[in-house]
């Protein structure tokens, strides 16, 4: 097992990394609790012990599910059940529900605790951790939302076989977005230590930028195109492979703006194929329309804004040319 902290002072909390690490629910509950609402989905094939009193609360299914109709139910259930800020919500699933649980958490009572049990990769290695919550709306993902750390996390390699390949894959797109953010390596590392270093890379960009005042950024590596993507094809590719897509564009972009040069956006292709993943733009993209959207990317202020590699590292970078733009998503059809 392998014990991780995000370090946030007085709200520093532990991240259990290893196979069966959901048996320690238990021991990573806050003190006192006394009542826990367990939030997961009819497809979670994962149960846990709270060692507490505990209801099970059902959450929808899929991106559609994660909205503000859902996060009102949740609320509603919860205080019928009489839940107070004494007590702890334990989310158990991958980013849908700890997205969704964690932002009802942070709103309900004003905020009470929440624990993370990841049962996907991409859970594991980026949507538990760090503390960002939200829900979708119909005009883009995650538009609604709270910074709401958890009071812990729990990673259990263990419930990962049970992953259809596809979804398995999906937390692989997350993954080699960390290749290229200073873990050396990755694809070499057993399962169990490859999710502690994101994790540990992770713990320490929300430690030195919480709310995302800027290095924090760095995480989105990919994510432009990646959400892009996502909102044009309505979810019909998953999240890390939108991702893996956009790591691809953001290597060709940045091969364009002469911040990197050909051997490094090979190597973008080399770790991204190694994971199988989708290199190209899903057939039917209308490059107007992403640009289009990528300018309603949350990390856009002033005009399109991209995390991007370059001599110092990945970084924010602002990029005004249309004709880049374009011809990078060229680079990818
Ligand atoms: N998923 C990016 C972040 O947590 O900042």
């Amino acid at each position: 097992m392998i014990e991780l902290e995000v370090p946030l002072g007085d709200r520093s909390y532990r991240v259990l990394v290893g196979a069966g690490a959901r048996h320690r629910l238990k021991e990573v509950l806050p003190a006192g609790v006394q009542r826990v609402a367990v939030v997961t989905q009819e497809s979670i094939p994962v149960t846990v012990d709270p060692g507490v009193e505990h209801r099970v609360f059902i959450i929808g299914e899929g991106e559609h599910g994660k909205d503000l109709g859902t996060v009102e139910d949740l609320c509603r259930d919860w205080a019928e059940w009489g839940l107070t800020r004494g007590d702890c919500v334990v989310a158990v699933g991958g980013g849908v529900v700890t997205d969704t649980a964690g932002f009802a958490a942070a709103i309900y009572h004003r905020g009470i605790p929440v624990v993370h049990v990841a049962t996907t990769l991409l859970g594991q290695v980026d949507a538990a951790v760090g503390g960002k919550t939200g829900v979708n709306l119909p005009e883009g993902k995650n538009l609604v939302g709270a910074f709401w750390q958890p009071a812990a996390v729990i990673c259990d390699t263990d419930v990962l076989a049970t992953l259809p390949p596809r979804e398995y894959r999906n937390g692989q797109g997350e993954m080699a977005k960390y290749a290229f953010l200073g873990v050396d390596r990755l694809a070499d590392l057993p399962l169990e230590e490859a999710v502690a270093a994101c994790v540990a890379c992770k713990a320490e960009v929300v430690g030195a930028d919480e709310r995302e005042g800027g290095r924090r950024a760095i995480l989105n590596y990919g994510h432009t195109l990646g959400h892009a993507l996502e909102t044009a094809g309505d979810y019909d590719l998953r999240h890390g492979e939108a991702v893996a897509i956009g790591l691809i564009y953001a290597a060709e972009l940045a091969l364009r703006l002469g911040r990197v040069d050909a051997a490094r956006v090979a190597e973008h292709r080399r770790v991204v194929a190694s994971y199988d993943l989708p290199m190209n733009l899903p057939s039917g993209s209308d490059p107007a329309e992403l640009i289009a959207l990528f300018a309603r990317d949350k990390k856009a202020i002033n005009g399109i804004t991209f995390v991007l590699d370059g001599p110092n590292g990945v970084e924010l970078v602002e990029v005004i040319d249309q004709a880049v733009l374009l011809a990078a998503l060229e680079a990818i059809q």
